[in-house]
This record gives structure tokens, C-alpha cells and sequence, in this order.
């Protein structure tokens, strides 16, 4: 049986703390509850969680992109400064997405910027959860479109 494409969901600083923080910009949900919702709405995918609020254990993470097919960030308030992340970003071979719940285009203007936009695939931004719902409905329709053989070798544009 061919295996699911795995898909890595990586979130950043505060983002753990999710139904506590500004309901209007992020929602009344936690993260867990974010969570389980999208692995029972994408079951052809393996959906692998991991959240920090430290930039180098982001940095560790994407540096075992080759173990995904795919990955999903978002990196808070690091995607407003992180040229750490920005760099790990560059290694990475797999399709990116970076994801943000508000849009961070209509917000204070320290947030108009992310560093870390022009290194991946695409940018989802004021959608609230489904933002990441956005993101893997592009990547489970890409990934279904790619034999698993290739998965992981895709070179342009990651
Ligand atoms: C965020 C937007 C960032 O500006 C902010 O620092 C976050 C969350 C979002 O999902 O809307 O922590 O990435």
C-alpha cells in the first residue's frame, strides 16, 4: 500500500496559547482543537504536529524536511524577522506554505513584512483556521497529482 504523504504543521512562538490570545485576530479555538479538526477533514494525509516558541527548534525542524512531503508554517511572529528561518527555509526541497489565522496585511505595520514569504511556495493569510485548511487542500490536490517516488524531490520553488 502506498504510504500517505506526510505532512509536517509547524507552528511557532504563542501559537500553543491559541484561545487564550486576541479572539479577534486568532479565534476562540486552541490549537488541539485546530488540530483534530483538520486530521479528520484531510485523511489522506499524515498530518505531524509540532509546535515551539523557540526559533532554533523550528530551525532543527525543518532541517528534517526530507522526511515529509510537505510542510505547512506558521512561524508567528518569527515571520516578521527570523533570517534564521528564512535560511533554513532555503535547504528545504519540499513544498512550503506558509500560513498565518489573521491577516497580517491589515495590522500593525510590523506585521505587513514577512521575511520568510519570498522563500515559499505560497502564503495563506487572514482565513483564521481555515487558513490551514486553505493550505493542505493546494497541497493534498498536489501531492494526489505526484507519484510517491517523486515526493520529496520536487527542486523549484520549495
Ligand atoms: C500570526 C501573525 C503574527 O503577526 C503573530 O505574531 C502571530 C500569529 C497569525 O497566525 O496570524 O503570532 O502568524
Amino acid at each position: 500500500m502506498t504510504p500517505l504523504p506526510n505532512i509536517l504543521m509547524l507552528n511557532g512562538p504563542n501559537l500553543n496559547m491559541l484561545g487564550q490570545r486576541e479572539e479577534a485576530h486568532y479565534g476562540a479555538d486552541t490549537l488541539q482543537a485546530i488540530q483534530d479538526e483538520l486530521v479528520a477533514a484531510f485523511p489522506q494525509l499524515r498530518l505531524e504536529m509540532h509546535q515551539s516558541n523557540h526559533e532554533g527548534d523550528l530551525i532543527d525542524q525543518l532541517h528534517n524536511w526530507a522526511y515529509y512531503s510537505a510542510i505547512v508554517i506558521n512561524a508567528g511572529a518569527y515571520s516578521h524577522y527570523s533570517y534564521a528561518i528564512q535560511d533554513a527555509l532555503r535547504l528545504v526541497r519540499v513544498p512550503v506554505v506558509e500560513v498565518h489565522l489573521s491577516n497580517i496585511y491589515a495590522r500593525e505595520t510590523f506585521r505587513h513584512t514577512s521575511v520568510i514569504s519570498p522563500v515559499v511556495r505560497g502564503v495563506i493569510s487572514g482565513f483564521g483556521k481555515d487558513s490551514y485548511r486553505l493550505a493542505l487542500y493546494w497541497l493534498s490536490s498536489q501531492l494526489s497529482q505526484q507519484p510517491a517516488a517523486q515526493r520529496g524531490k520536487e527542486t523549484e520553488g520549495a
